[in-house]
């Protein structure tokens, strides 16, 4: 089968797109669900690692990019605006480049990924740095909902949770079954309610007979949902969730509640322990983000939470590669040599 993109794979849950609708697409979607077989090992649990950071962009926002672009054009607007922590402005600036519409994004100055401004800057937006945080950055975002010709493109537009859920469905088509525990960060909390808002609508369908466990990962010093407070200083080295007070707050509550999961929270410690891991013994290489989830799911398997034996998908959101600087600061030295065999030889014996 020849893969062109969630719209085109999953039109049949997409009711929103019509024959009017025209497909902004990369070919997003269709990321390898990965066994990790060393983790599986180490922790076990059957445990599946979905790669969404080798989407187009290297985040999974492309999924949910596709379908809200592809309105915005349907529309007629001028121009997408969105605040974010990078992976969505990487995403919107793309599509907005491919549909030949204007891209604004709002990021917190001094906190985005080098990996992921670059992007942003190469795809044609318009970059403006907001002296403040994420929360500080979509609110100004907000504003623009009275603009007629500018569409908001964050998770707080229903189409990007709409292309989110698609994840959810390659999952269990995958699996052949939905998975028993599902695991994730969680920053703004669209990702976490649009898998569960997919695997709800895979259920009703009857193409899967039960529901996964939803377990959100947050980091300590972003954990609003855990701590069930505004985070007015959200701090963590995994940039892409340093989000204090999430939009899709309630959602993700009600995801937690109804699937019998929970949210909880990881530190950075942990998460640089996890980021470590996925890659040197999995060869999965995730931004700290996503290494979140694998820190939480250590957590959870050691507190029980996840019983031995179960089917884990964890979320791996981002590629490594977006964060070059955090990998460069968390890994031991290069070594510098004559150009000679004989200095190689003493790496390969030692
Ligand atoms: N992982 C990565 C790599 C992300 O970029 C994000 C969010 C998340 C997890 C959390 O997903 O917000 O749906 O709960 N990044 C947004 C951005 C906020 O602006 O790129 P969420």
């Amino acid at each position: 089968m020849v893969w062109e993109g969630v719209i085109k794979r999953y039109r049949e849950f997409l009711p929103i797109i019509t024959d009017k609708t025209p497909v902004v697409t990369l070919n997003e979607g269709n990321t390898p669900l990965i066994r990790a077989v060393n983790l599986s090992k180490e922790l076990g649990v059957d445990l599946f690692i979905k790669f969404e950071g080798l989407n187009p962009t290297g985040s999974f926002k492309d999924r949910g990019m596709t379908v809200a672009i592809s309105k915005a054009i349907e529309r007629g607007v001028k121009a997408t605006i969105c605040a974010s922590t990078g992976n969505t402005s990487a995403s919107a600036a793309a599509y907005s480049a491919r549909a030949g519409i204007k891209s604004i994004v709002l990021i917190p100055k001094g906190y985005v990924a080098l990996g992921k401004l670059a992007q942003a800057m190469i795809y044609g937006a318009i970059v403006l740095e907001v002296e403040g945080n994420f929360d500080d950055a979509l609110r100004v975002v907000r504003e623009a909902e009275k603009e007629e010709s500018i569409e908001i493109v964050n998770s707080i537009n229903p189409y990007r949770l709409e292309g989110q859920k698609t994840a959810a469905f390659e999952i269990c088509d995958y699996l052949g079954r939905a998975p028993d525990v599902q695991v994730m960060p969680v920053g703004n909390a669209g990702n976490i309610t649009a898998y569960w808002m997919g695997y709800k609508e895979y259920k009703s369908v009857g193409k899967i007979s039960s529901l996964p466990k939803m377990f959100g990962i947050q980091a300590s010093g972003a954990a609003p949902i855990v701590y069930n407070r505004v985070f007015e200083k959200p701090e963590t080295i995994a940039t892409a969730i340093r989000i204090g007070n999430p939009a899709r707050w309630q959602e993700a509550v009600k995801a937690r509640d109804e699937s019998g999961g929970k949210i909880i929270d990881v530190s950075d410690d942990e998460i640089i322990e996890a980021y470590k891991k996925v890659a040197s013994s999995e060869g999965i290489f995730v931004e700290p983000a996503s290494a979140a989830s694998i820190a939480g799911l250590i957590k959870l398997v050691r507190s029980g939470d996840i019983p031995k034996g179960a089917l884990v998908v964890a979320i791996a959101t981002g590629n490594g590669l977006k964060d070059p600087n955090t990998a460069i600061s968390n890994l031991p030295p290069t070594f510098t040599i004559k150009p000679s065999f004989s200095e190689v030889m003493k790496f390969i014996k030692s």
